[in-house]
């Protein structure tokens, strides 16, 4: 080794020790005749001095530049009173320079790696390998593979097993496009890379493992956002003799436990709160609701119906939400919150502001009356000091766009505690969504999702009402895993196919592996697939998964360092079969 310490071990007990550290040059200070150097690796930082005893390291030292490599020797004193730095782990102490030796040169860096400064994106993403060297990032690194390492334990001795699954598959969509790999041999073919495990997790249950997990890269050709990578990594889960409960049990014992032991955040309430699709529609617009604030909304369709107001008596529904305590906010404050609400589709917004003495100050106008006011006022428990927001369309425009104007609210009032994680399970999915255009039904979740036993009979009848054997969990309004009990039965499988409107012939093309092996004893079974990067992200506070992957595409799907996607060269073509259009 070219070190005996790392640079974020030696304390007042090492004094008088000699010692050796390397790494990168931090910063560098010249004060009273001597040089001062922060010498940075991956554990933390430590001050050495230059002494005037070692002439030959004291002009080495004070030749250093930023980024430099260096290994240095030297003896360990305890830093004169008055002069600790308590911002750093080694504060106490520094090193007394004996021998300074440069490993390596460094071109001056194109952003500061030594401080917290706000740096164009792109050129972080070039420059991966120095963005990775700031601390900020060296935590994300560290926190990423506590979050894993415990994972792994946590399931290992729970009779798990991880089990690795090819990454050159077939198919399994997951509602997203899937990246192709052209075969070289069997020309005119292509593998798929995986959405997800999701096929060969079950047919591992098909196998006889039981408990299987994996710490799985999925890939998905979609649209990027910034809980979104084309590739990104899941803890993919899968049981057999199970029902939805112990899932999520599982899942929510694991999670606590995490949340409790990594990292610095809270979990906001346990046990977890489980909502219904539908009540998490009804009560937040949504079904990836922040459970960490109220603001709740509140369905007024009927109260209004025989209103003389017709943007509401008019409309197939209105719901409102009580801001509390916003009453006092002026014309411009309400503005902006209206700007929400037609950035997310709404038409516009009413609302009715209730002054501390309790008079109503409203959007609505005389059209309204005073009776409709008042009944809105009660049915949203309005108090003095209150504003009271509506919105009036279709009931998914009302509540996106109030799902929207709540979590901005959230924002504004300081009621999404960073520090905090809100975690909340959300059940009892439709099994299906209609599309309208193609005249048939989608997969909520996916394909091999089981009805709950009791809705079974409604796929002959009234596929539409049937419930999915579905659970999302949900941490501070974004969707963290999904999951389900699969179906395990070759009839209930092509019924779905059915549904969805593939053809029998596709179906047993694309899938004929999973029918048959549901027909050589496929035991009951379900999993889950938590999405490693967006818990990371939250865990870490980050605003983007971007941050918690060590080399992450850009918002194009671009890898800015590399330059990949790039070109093939004409030969690669040729033995790919391949003629670009
Ligand atoms: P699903 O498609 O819901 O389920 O994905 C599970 C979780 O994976 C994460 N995730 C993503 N993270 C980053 N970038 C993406 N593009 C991305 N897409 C999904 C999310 C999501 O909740 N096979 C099923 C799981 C199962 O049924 O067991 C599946 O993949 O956190």
């Amino acid at each position: 080794m070219l070190k005996t310490h790392t640079c974020g071990e030696l304390n007042a007990a090492h004094a008088g020790q000699r010692v050796t550290l390397a790494g990168w040059v931090n910063r560098r200070r010249d004060h009273g005749g001597l040089s001062f150097v922060d010498l940075r690796d991956r554990w933390g930082i430590t001050q050495v001095v230059s002494d005037p005893a070692a002439p030959e390291a004291a002009r080495n030292l004070a030749e250093l530049r930023i980024e430099y490599v260096v290994q240095i020797t030297g003896v360990v004193r305890v830093r004169p009173a008055g002069q600790e730095n308590s911002r750093i782990l080694t504060g106490t102490i520094e090193v007394l320079a004996e021998q300074v030796n440069i490993l390596n040169a460094a071109k001056t860096p194109p952003f500061y790696i030594n401080e917290e400064v706000a740096v164009d994106e792109s050129l972080r993403l070039k420059y991966r390998y120095l963005d990775l060297r700031r601390e900020r990032m060296t935590r994300n690194l560290v926190l990423r593979h506590q979050v894993v390492a415990f994972i792994r334990q946590h399931l290992s001795e729970r009779g798990f097993i991880e089990v690795e699954t090819p990454i050159l598959f077939k198919t399994t969509p997951e509602g997203a496009r899937d990246y192709l790999v052209p075969s070289r041999v069997h020309p005119g073919k292509f593998y798929a890379l995986p959405q997800s495990p999701q096929q060969l997790k079950q047919l591992l249950m098909v196998a006889g493992v039981e408990r299987y997990f994996q710490i799985a890269r999925c890939f998905r050709d979609e649209d990027q956002r910034g809980d979104r990578q084309p590739e990104f990594t899941q803890l993919d889960l899968e049981m057999s003799f199970v029902e939805r409960d112990d899932i999520m049990n599982l899942i929510e014992t694991m999670m606590t436990a995490l949340i409790g032991s990594v990292g610095d955040r809270r979990l906001h309430a346990q046990p977890w709160p489980r909502l219904s699709h539908a009540d998490a529609l009804r009560r937040f617009g949504t079904d990836r609701p922040d459970v960490r604030f109220g603001l709740e909304l509140c369905e007024v369709t009927d109260a209004v119906r025989d209103s003389s107001f017709k943007v509401f008596s008019e409309a197939a529904c209105v719901k409102g939400l009580n801001a509390k305590h916003c009453g006092s906010f002026s014309r411009k404050q309400i503005d902006a919150l209206t700007e929400v609400v037609k950035q997310y589709g709404g038409k516009g917004m009413a609302w009715i502001a209730i002054g501390a003495d309790a008079s109503l100050r409203s959007s609505m106008g005389k059209q309204a009356g005073d009776e409709l006011l008042a009944s809105l006022v009660a049915t949203l428990a309005g108090e003095p000091g209150d504003l009271l927001l509506f919105v009036a369309d279709a009931a998914e425009t009302v509540n996106e766009a109030l799902a929207r104007l709540r979590n901005h609210l959230g924002d504004e009032l300081g009621l999404r505690d960073p520090q905090v994680i809100g975690c909340c399970w959300v059940v009892d999915f439709p099994l299906f969504t209609r599309n309208a255009a193609e005249q048939r039904w989608d997969p909520s979740h996916h394909l091999f999702t089981s009805p709950l036993p009791e809705d079974l009979p409604l796929l002959a009848t009234d596929p539409g009402r049937a419930r999915g054997a579905q659970y999302d969990m949900v941490w501070n309004g974004y969707e963290c895993a999904g999951g389900s009990i699969r179906i395990h039965q070759r009839a209930v499988q092509e019924r779905i196919f059915e549904l969805i409107g593939m053809p029998m012939d596709v179906a047993r093309e694309r899938f004929g592996h999973m029918l048959e092996a549901f027909e050589f004893g496929a035991p009951p079974h379900g999993g889950i697939a938590p999405g490693i990067d967006r818990m990371v992200m939250l865990l870490a506070g980050e605003p983007n998964i971007r941050e918690v992957i060590a080399f992450p595409k850009s918002q194009q799907a671009v890898d800015l360092m590399a330059g990949a996607p790039s070109p093939a060269d004409s030969q690669q073509l040729t033995e790919l079969h391949i003629k670009l259009a």
